[in-house]
């Protein structure tokens, strides 16, 4: 699965989109470039997300288009980003760029960052002064944890590395910065021949792995870390939480201290890029079985009915891109507060 250096693992990209959405207008791939002396790639002063549009009988379908684009304003707002889009005219760009591409399937990239004004320059750590450039990308992505992952399951680590504390780094911000920490945990695991690493958070107990949401299963019952273990609020994540109060499963987010990975009965990765990735080991120690856990089948079995298109999902989860009404609010169920402390659902409950 790995090089032997762990070095030349990654994501096979079979296509990308030609074209960029940039600032209001389609550009060419080639011209979408940045000054070296911009803000954003000395300060890492950029904010992301990543989407998914999966191929349906009834054209593409973005997941979750709205939730991922409110986080993406929810991540500017924290770093004082003005920028002028809404997430009506986001969301309405996504849906331009996935139909201009012509793929029935791909991942999508918004990108909000510092720039360079290159008649103005100003180089300091005040970000200020410098114009911010917002784009979005498209390409075609493969499994993220490899072909086999989805079934068989990944090994992977406990990190040397911590996830950021609360306050230094925010981790509910989706910051290109805060990937420094990611890719810290993701080479260190990698060299070790792990196709994943997991951090802890500053207390010691678990956050999450270095791109995906953790949950972890012990007898019948789902848990996941709250928000003050410094995750991401992943949109994966509440997708998993709204399936298993469909499917009649309890869950709960609850501080998980890192012995209990190796007990646990069945443990998987939640992402964008990952979907719903069973892990298998933790530390060379076998997690339950080995492989891929019942309940971990039955919540997996149901994300991808829901983004195949051939399950209601538990809110109004997909945009189709043929027909697609970007602004059309949901069904108010966008995001699940159930299940959820309120510091989770205060993030992500604005888009329903
Ligand atoms: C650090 C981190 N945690 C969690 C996730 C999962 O979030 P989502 O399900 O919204 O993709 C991601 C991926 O975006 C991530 O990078």
């Amino acid at each position: 699965m790995f090089s032997k250096d762990g070095k030349h693992k990654d994501v096979k990209t079979p296509r990308i989109c030609d074209v960029v959405w940039h600032d209001g207008e389609f550009i060419n791939w080639n011209d979408a470039r940045v000054h070296v002396m911009s803000h954003v790639l000395h300060y890492g002063s950029s904010i992301f997300e990543g989407i998914r549009c999966y191929s349906t009988k009834q054209g593409p379908a973005i997941f979750r288009l709205r939730e991922h684009i409110q986080r993406f304003l929810n991540s500017a707002k924290i770093y004082r980003m003005d920028h002028p889009w809404t997430l009506d005219q986001l969301c309405d760009a996504s849906v331009d760029l996935v139909k201009r591409s012509e793929m029935d399937q791909c991942y999508i990239r918004p990108i909000l960052f510092r720039s360079l004004d290159e008649e103005h320059p100003a180089f300091g750590v005040n970000p200020f002064p410098n114009p911010l450039a917002c784009y979005i990308g498209a390409w075609d992505w493969g499994k993220y944890l490899g072909d086999e992952a989805i079934e068989q399951g990944v090994d992977v680590c406990v990190s040397t590395w911590n996830r950021l504390t609360a306050n230094s780094m925010p981790a509910m911000a989706k910051s290109g910065a805060n990937y420094m920490n990611s890719q810290l945990i993701k080479m260190e695991a990698l060299l070790n021949g792990f196709a994943e690493g997991i951090a802890l958070d500053d207390r010691g107990y678990v956050s999450e792995g270095s791109g995906e949401n953790i949950f972890l299963v012990t007898g019948d019952i789902v848990l996941t870390p709250p928000l003050s273990s410094s995750i991401l609020p992943g949109i994966t994540r509440d997708s998993v939480i709204q399936i298993c109060e469909e499917l009649g499963i309890t869950v709960k987010e609850r501080t998980i201290q890192r012995a209990a990975l190796y007990v646990a009965d069945e443990l998987f990765f939640s992402g964008t890029a990952a979907e719903i990735t069973p892990i298998r080991s933790v530390d060379r120690i076998t997690v339950g079985q080995g492989g891929r856990g019942p309940i971990t089948e039955k919540i997996q079995k149901r994300f991808f009915e829901i983004t195949k298109g051939e399950r209601p999902a538990p809110g109004n989860w997909l945009t189709y891109t043929n027909k697609a009404n970007t602004s059309s609010p949901s069904d108010g169920k966008s995001f699940s507060t159930a299940a959820l402390e309120s510091e989770t659902a205060a993030i992500i409950v604005k888009s329903a």
